[in-house]
Parts: structure tokens; C-alpha cells; sequence
């Protein structure tokens, strides 16, 4: 199955991510550094942080985690809704198929990280040098963790400075980790697809099942 990455921007050393549903900072280069990464790619989001956006991500296909059906659904007919993380996932696998990526990103809010955190293999970490500041939002992974004298779980493929600018508030440096030991999924894909290789036809056959199932319960595809 395509491999689950990730993307976060977050307060150093706080580990902060958001205050009151925004981002506390402007960075002109981060967004365009997260745009250049996850465009094409299938984007799993929760509720809140969709929100904080204010609509779908153009050249992505946005999957929104909420457990109540978003009445805003006939207003971006494009965005996918999962009632847990089983759909969010099946729905990101499907996408990546169809469109040939590898992999697709979690890009939050601090719930959604929580949750998929052991599943990423991949994660693009901004860490903002912007001192102490209030926040009620974090993301608090530490990729630089020993235990017990052994190796970190991750290891960094690259890392890069940026200075503060007059579109950047604070300088910041971007490090990509990678976990060791992948976390692999094995799905059949012949199960997934069946005859209909389109995002659009599957999300219409698995739409009438999610209503049939009990959408609190482990769908019996996971
Ligand atoms: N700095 C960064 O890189 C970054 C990135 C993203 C977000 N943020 C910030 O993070 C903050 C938002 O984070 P957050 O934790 O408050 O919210 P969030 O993770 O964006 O969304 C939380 C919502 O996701 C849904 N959800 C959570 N678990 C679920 C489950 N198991 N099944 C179905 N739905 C589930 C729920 O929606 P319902 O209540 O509708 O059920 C929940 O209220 C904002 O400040 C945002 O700006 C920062």
C-alpha cells in the first residue's frame, strides 16, 4: 500500500502547532515548501484544521476526518469525508493508486497526528525559532529520541536552514526524517479497486456501505 507521510511546522523547542485554530506564525516559504510536497498528492486533515484553511487545498485531494458529516460537503462536492481514520486511510490508498504516488501526506491538526503517528514513515519537520509563545496545539513527537542507548527511530535524510525575511517572521529550519523500520500495509489491490479504477465510482459504492455499516465500528476492510 502507498507509504504515510507527513508535514508539520512547529514552535522550537515548544513543539507548538496552532493557537485558537490558526497557525502562529507567517512563513511565505514553509507554505510554499508544504504546496511544492503535497500538491498531487491525497492530504488527510481533521475537521478543525480544514476549517482553519477555509476550503480544499487546490491539487490535492483533501480527505476530511470529522465523525459528524460535514454540511459543507455540497459546497466543495471535491472533498472526501471519513467518519474515522479506517476511511481516511482506505480513501488515501485508493487516490494514490489511481494517481501513481507512493505515498500520501497527514497534514493535521494536532488530534490527526496523534492518531496516524505510528503509521508515518516519512515527515518534513519545520521547527520555528520563534522562542516561547501561547499555543493549544501541539505536536509533540520527539524524531531525535534515544532509548536505552539505542539509535533514534528515525534517521534525517536532509536539513536546511532559512533565515527570517520580510515574507518569513522567524528563521526556521526544515529536517525530513525517516523511520528505520518502515511501518508497511498489504492490501490486495484487486480488493480495493474491483472494476472501477476511479476515486469518484469507489467513493459511491463506499458511501452506500458506510451508511449500512455502524460508522463508530472498524470497517471490515481494516
Ligand atoms: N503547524 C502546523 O503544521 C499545523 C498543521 C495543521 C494544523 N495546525 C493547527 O492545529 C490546530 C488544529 O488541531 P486540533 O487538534 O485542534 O484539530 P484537528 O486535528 O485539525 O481536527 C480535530 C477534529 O478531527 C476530527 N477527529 C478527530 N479524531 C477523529 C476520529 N477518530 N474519527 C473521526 N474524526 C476525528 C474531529 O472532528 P469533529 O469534531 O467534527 O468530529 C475533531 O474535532 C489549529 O490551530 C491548526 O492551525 C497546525
Amino acid at each position: 500500500m502507498p507509504s504515510v507521510a507527513s508535514i508539520v511546522a512547529r514552535s522550537y523547542p515548544d513543539k507548538i502547532i496552532g493557537i485558537e485554530n490558526t497557525l502562529p506564525w507567517h512563513l511565505r516559504t514553509d507554505l510554499q515548501l508544504f504546496k511544492k510536497r503535497t500538491q498531487g498528492h491525497a492530504v488527510i486533515m481533521g475537521r478543525k484544521t480544514f476549517e482553519s484553511i477555509g476550503q480544499p487545498l487546490p491539487k490535492r485531494t483533501n480527505i476530511i476526518l470529522s465523525r459528524a458529516e460535514p454540511n459543507y460537503l455540497t459546497e466543495f462536492p471535491e472533498l472526501r469525508w471519513a467518519p474515522n481514520p479506517e476511511t481516511a486511510l482506505l480513501l488515501a490508498d485508493i487516490d494514490s493508486i489511481i494517481s501513481g504516488k507512493m505515498e500520501f501526506f497527514v497534514i493535521g491538526g494536532d488530534q490527526i497526528y496523534q492518531i496516524f503517528e505510528g503509521r508515518i514513515n516519512r515527515i518534513f519537520v519545520t521547527d520555528v525559532f520563534c522562542g516561547h509563545i501561547n499555543g493549544d496545539a501541539k505536536f509533540e513527537t520527539d524524531f531525535d529520541a534515544k532509548t536505552k542507548g539505542k539509535k533514534s527511530e528515525w534517521w534525517i535524510k536532509s536539513e536546511e536552514d532559512f533565515p527570517r525575511s520580510d515574507f518569513d517572521d522567524f528563521p526556521f529550519r526544515v529536517t525530513e526524517y525517516r523511520r528505520r523500520v518502515p511501518f508497511h500495509r498489504y492490501r490486495v489491490k484487486e480488493e480495493l479497486m474491483g472494476r472501477e479504477p476511479t476515486l469518484d465510482a469507489f467513493w459511491e459504492q463506499y458511501q452506500f456501505r458506510l451508511e449500512a455499516e455502524v460508522s463508530e465500528e472498524q470497517l471490515p476492510l481494516f
